[in-house]
């Protein structure tokens, strides 16, 4: 069985990607010919115009994920534009891609809806997504609900696709990640880099603390019972800890007399608990960035051995190879 997913290199990483994504990744990996992940710089390219940017949120991106666990030998991990052979697939794909199914995807349906022009890059991201998948005859593509509509214009595109031109394409399925790991932001909203309420896995220590100070809380008396269950804060810190201190922040709450700033405080203690091995992880990847590209440079040479096989599958069956 084999795993693929990508993730944008768009922004640095804050806890929903990685509660939400990169840690449900990280516990699929097993062998490098099994699990794939990449980034997706060629999506990317749909949102961050500055060429320097790109190349430097895409590095970042790969040392994050090496930082956070990540392991070249249990998984392959490559850049998306590395591996030259999906842009062509995506051509192939792109003839016989009817347009009413590309209108009604969401990434360009919404932009369209809030009255802006959209490229054609941002218009075929689906047609790009299902080649990124098809190329290595993925079975499995752990994604976030939001992506879960284009898992499926992958399948139709693959069957239709093996419809007339004979079994080419393995048809893949999504794996929705646990959606009990969606995370609230610092105003209790989806965490989202689009609503400037994230808190970054690699923050130092100091300025992340302040962040989790200012997280919105209600101004209910101090002796008031709380329930906890609604509280993003109690939430937050849940993610952090074991069953027993999860339960006992609980109690706190519900016997009330507390104040919000004891929970930040026990937030951020956790937080920083936590994370503190991947930023002193991080920081020996920072030192040595020629080991990260050497990294995805293996990673891509093995990607593009498979991918080369199924683009000459997909080719010769569409008769432009003989
Ligand atoms: P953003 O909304 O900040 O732009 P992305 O869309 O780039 O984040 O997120 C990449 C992946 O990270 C998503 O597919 C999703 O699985 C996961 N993710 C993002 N935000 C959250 C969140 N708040 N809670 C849980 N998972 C999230
Ligand atoms: N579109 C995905 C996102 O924004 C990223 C992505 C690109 C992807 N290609 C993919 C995910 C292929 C899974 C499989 O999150």
């Amino acid at each position: 069985m084999r795993v693929l997913s990508g993730i944008q290199p768009t922004g640095r990483f804050h806890w929903g990607n990685y509660f939400g994504a990169i840690r449900q990744y990280i516990e699929l990996q097993g062998n490098p010919d099994d699990a794939l992940y990449f980034i997706a710089n060629l999506h990317a390219l749909t949102t961050v115009r500055d060429p320097d940017e790109l190349r430097r949120l895409t590095l970042d991106a790969a040392t994050d994920l090496l930082a956070l666990g990540l392991d070249p030998d249990r998984a392959t991990l490559f850049v998306q534009s590395d591996v030259p052979e999906v842009s062509e697939l995506c051509w192939l794909l792109m003839t016989g891609t009817p347009l009413g199914l590309l209108e009604r995807c969401h990434a360009y349906k919404d932009k369209k809806a809030r009255g802006l022009t959209a490229d054609a890059g941002l218009f075929a991201y689906p047609v790009l997504m299902a080649a990124d998948i098809l190329a290595y005859d993925s079975d499995v593509v752990p994604v976030g609900e939001d992506q879960v509509q284009h898992i499926e214009v992958c399948r139709d595109l693959a069957a239709s696709f093996n419809h007339h031109f004979g079994e080419t394409f393995v048809l893949p399925k999504a794996k929705i990640l646990d959606t009990s790991a969606r995370v609230p932001g610092t105003d209790g909203e989806k965490m989202s880099k689009s609503y400037d309420n994230t808190l970054e896995v690699f923050e130092e220590p100091k300025p992340l603390g302040k962040k989790i100070m200012r997280i919105v809380t209600d101004s209910r008396p101090m002796e008031e019972p709380k329930n906890p269950e609604s509280d993003h804060l109690f939430q937050l810190y849940s993610l952090f800890v074991d069953d027993d201190a999860r339960e006992s922040m609980a109690a706190t709450y519900r016997r009330g007399g507390f104040g919000y700033g004891q929970v930040k405080k026990a937030l951020a203690d956790a937080a920083i608990a936590c994370f503190q091995q991947a930023r002193e992880r991080r920081r020996e990847f920072e030192a040595q960035p020629n080991r990260v590209r050497e990294i995805l440079g293996d990673g891509a040479a093995r990607a593009r051995k498979k991918a080369g096989e199924v683009l000459l599958r997909a080719q010769r069956a569409c008769g432009v190879k003989p």
